[in-house]
């Protein structure tokens, strides 16, 4: 999208446009411009606005309410951060003292918008001049004061007058395919691990897949998930750094964090009653020894991730199974125990296992009444399955 695209949006034949859009069913896009091209508006404007109403409809799972009234692009929305992520961070940050940041590479604003709500005043860069025009129209549609969006590069940005750095690098080709490998984000790796170096209150957003090994020297590595969904991980530099690592996991409104060394090993002991399978959060960030230690369990092989006990405790960091029985892991065998069991319905979990889910679904061929859940993993090198049921805590349980 172009500035001057943000601009026919805005105005007031563009918001009426949308406004338009906004009442058409979803679900027949043809039907819909031909609808708002009836009622008089240019092609290229109904057919912008009704882009938007598409995107603003999908944007409610990230922003909320704040979604109707903002303006995306596809890239824009799949990279911004979701509402309840940038709340989080932006209060530590306010909480860390800062009043002015600078937000690098701002997208369509979501990291800005919770700045600014925050109540910091934040100066907001993106290379791309729609994305920017598409922030700076966010940031007056949400009326929120104290922020100066501007289109230019963040590697020639000044960054005198602010106590914090805020980058999200972009991490897409410009064909919008993912890219893995930091070297190829933009900003470049080196501008943005430098950062620290220029402001140390730096907050760095990584993808969930960084290397530990890249994070900057002393930086806290945080992992985030989102009701089970791990989505992102951030390095907080320089005095902002409080644990080598933290897991936060964060269900509905709900924030919990757990935090330590990431460098710990859990003890390896024998199946117990129940198998706790940890939120990719813990895992991602190096913390089962810590959660197994707070769970008083062990784990079943030193490089895996499921932790076993013999008592119950509910955590928001693992979903709890009850072990039923440990199964042969040979096809041939498998079938015939579930089968003996009565099991058609079969939910497959798997951590050190190279089994492919539904290729074994299909070839065990169940048939019987009832449901189980099985873990594919190993036990102490040796493959293993165990069969397991849900021993979630009662409203846990009914929610699922
Ligand atoms: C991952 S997105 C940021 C998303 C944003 N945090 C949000 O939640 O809405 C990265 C952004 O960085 C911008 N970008 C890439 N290289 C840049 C550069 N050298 N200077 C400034 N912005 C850049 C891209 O245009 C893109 O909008």
């Amino acid at each position: 999208m172009q500035p001057e695209d943000v601009q026919a949006l805005t105005s007031p034949a563009g918001q009426e446009a949308l406004a338009a859009a906004a009442l058409l069913p979803d679900g027949d896009p043809l039907a819909a411009a031909e609808k708002l091209r009836a009622q008089g508006f240019a092609p290229t404007l109904a057919a912008a606005a009704l882009t938007q109403t598409e995107l603003r409809r999908k944007a409610r799972a990230k922003f909320g309410t704040d979604a109707a009234v903002m303006f995306f692009t596809r890239a824009g929305l799949e990279q911004a951060t979701r509402s309840v992520v940038a709340r989080r961070r932006a209060a530590r940050l306010a909480a860390a003292g800062a009043r002015r940041v600078a937000d690098l590479g701002c997208g369509v604003g979501a990291d800005t918008i919770a700045f600014a709500r925050a109540g910091m005043r934040v100066l907001a860069v993106d290379a791309d001049p729609g994305t920017a025009a598409i922030a700076e129209a966010n940031i007056k549609n949400l009326g929120l004061p104290g922020v100066l969006v501007e289109a230019r590069d963040a590697t020639t940005t000044p960054l005198v007058a602010v106590e914090a750095v805020f980058c999200d690098p972009a991490r897409r080709t410009s064909g919008g395919r993912r890219v893995f490998d930091p070297r190829a984000y933009s900003p470049p790796w080196d501008f943005v691990t430098a950062l620290p170096s220029r402001v140390p209150n730096a907050v760095l957003k990584l993808a969930p897949g960084i290397d530990h090994a890249l994070l900057p020297a002393g930086a806290e590595g945080e992992w985030v998930s989102v009701d089970g969904d791990v989505v992102e991980a951030a390095a907080w530099c320089g005095p902002l750094a409080e644990a080598p690592r933290r897991a936060t996991v964060i269900r509905g409104e709900d924030v919990f964090e757990l935090t330590g060394s990431g460098e710990e090993r859990a003890p390896v002991g024998p199946v117990g009653t129940y198998l706790y399978d940890p939120d990719g959060a813990v895992v991602r960030s190096h913390l089962v020894a810590e959660l197994a230690d707070a769970l008083s369990g062990n784990l079943l092989d030193e490089s895996i991730a499921y932790i076993t006990t013999n008592h119950l405790e509910h955590t928001p960091f693992a979903r709890p199974y009850t072990v039923i029985d440990r199964l042969p892991i040979a096809l041939k065998k498998l079938r015939a125990a579930l089968k003996e069991r009565d099991i058609g319905a079969l939910q497959i979990l798997k951590r050190g296992s190279a089994h492919d889910v539904d290729d074994l679904r299909r070839q065990l061929r169940l048939d019987g009444r009832g449901s189980a859940f099985l873990a594919l993993t190993r036990i102490k090198g040796e493959p293993a399955a165990l069969l397991l049921k849900p021993a979630d805590a009662p409203a846990a349980a009914a929610g699922r």
